[in-house]
């Protein structure tokens, strides 16, 4: 089910919409945004790499799941074909290296690239770009250049109707980060943490679907690159120690120092599922908050987070991190 924001809403009525090609939508972004947009466009295809992986619109039926190779010219060119609008979600957070399909350059910038010229071949027009706060093709971190990259490649089109966000680590039901989070601190009492310090700005999957579609209504949108933050700037300290709380569970979080926290990046890079790379470690160097003036999106951590991580009780701390979050 569609996370609604709790402060906005949303159009009900059907095909506002057009045909809307979505990458990357079987995943925690894709799903949620494919959902809402359902509810609007006449006709939806999910291009992705195993069809047979994809389970969630089974019910939707304007919503229709194509297994393509996303990364191959011609047959994207052939299914976004008829589209009036193509979204491109798909991103990585652990790259395999090198430049395959499956390193940050394949899956960010090499398949940005792809996607632009299908575009232009297919005569798409209108292309929603999901890129994350900070990326930079000079910046800190592997991430962060492939994703500036891949924005440089949508900038450069003199043919695209584009527009690009900028999401800080976005939180809902289905999330990899407080889930993640969650799922670790309740293998030990203490959790070290490298990069403690780091600020961060988590902002709400619903107000992320809901600027993405209110751009699709918005021609003005056309050209913009949207930052988007949630309401509170935390360190990661704050945030794994209020996850702790929001499971439920009694734990100390402790601050380790640069050295010690890339051995650390690099000792769980052998954890299946990598849950922290020397890239993660590296890119926490630089803060992931909204720059000066750009105005933050409305739902917070606390009034969403509890219900899912079991502790829908929790308000004990609530009132020093909100002090905290302000300052
Ligand atoms: N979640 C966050 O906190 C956050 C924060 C900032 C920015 N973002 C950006 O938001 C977008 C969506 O994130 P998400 O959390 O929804 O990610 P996700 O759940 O991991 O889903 C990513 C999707 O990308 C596709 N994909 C992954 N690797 C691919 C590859 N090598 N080639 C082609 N397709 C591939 C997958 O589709 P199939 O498996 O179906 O092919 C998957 O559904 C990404 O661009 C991400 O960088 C996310």
């Amino acid at each position: 089910m569609p996370n609604r924001s709790p402060h906005r809403s949303s159009n009900n009525s059907k095909a506002h919409l057009p045909v809307i090609t979505v990458l990357g939508g079987s995943g925690f972004v894709g799903t949620e945004l494919t959902h809402r947009l359902a509810e609007e466009a006449s006709e939806i295809r999910v291009l992705t790499r195993r069809a047979q992986r994809v389970k969630s619109f089974r019910v939707l039926t304007n919503v229709k799941v194509v297994e393509t190779n996303v990364h191959d010219l011609a047959e994207l060119t052939e299914a976004i074909q008829g589209s009036d609008v193509v979204i491109n979600l798909v991103g990585i957070l652990n790259s395999s290296g090198g430049q395959s399909k499956n390193s940050f350059d394949g899956a960010h910038a090499g398949l940005t690239e792809t996607v632009v010229a299908a575009c232009e071949a297919a005569d798409v027009a209108r292309y929603l770009h999901m890129s994350a706060l900070g990326a930079d093709e000079n910046g800190t971190g592997a991430y962060s250049r492939s994703k500036g990259k891949a924005e440089n490649h949508v900038r450069a089109s003199s043919q695209l109707a584009w527009t690009m966000f900028r999401p800080s680590v976005i939180f809902g039901a289905n999330d990899s980060f407080f889930n993640r989070f969650a799922d670790l601190l309740r293998l030990a009492p203490i959790m070290p943490l490298a990069r403690a310090d780091a600020k961060m700005q988590p902002v709400y999957i619903g107000d992320v679907c809901d600027v993405m579609i209110g751009a699709l209504h918005n021609p003005d949108s056309i050209g913009q690159s949207i930052d988007l933050g949630g309401p509170e700037v935390f360190t990661l300290k704050e945030l794994v120690s209020m996850t702790a709380q929001m499971a439920g569970l009694k734990r100390w979080v402790i601050g380790l120092p640069d050295p010690l926290g890339r051995l650390q990046a690099f000792l769980l890079e052998f954890v299946p599922g990598k849950p922290f790379s020397r890239d993660n470690f590296d890119s926490l160097k630089t803060d992931n908050v909204l720059p000066e003036g750009v105005e933050a999106q409305p739902t917070s951590i606390s009034a969403v987070v509890p219900r899912y991580l079991g502790n829908s009780d929790w308000n004990g701390e609530l009132q020093g991190y909100r002090t905290m979050a302000r300052r």
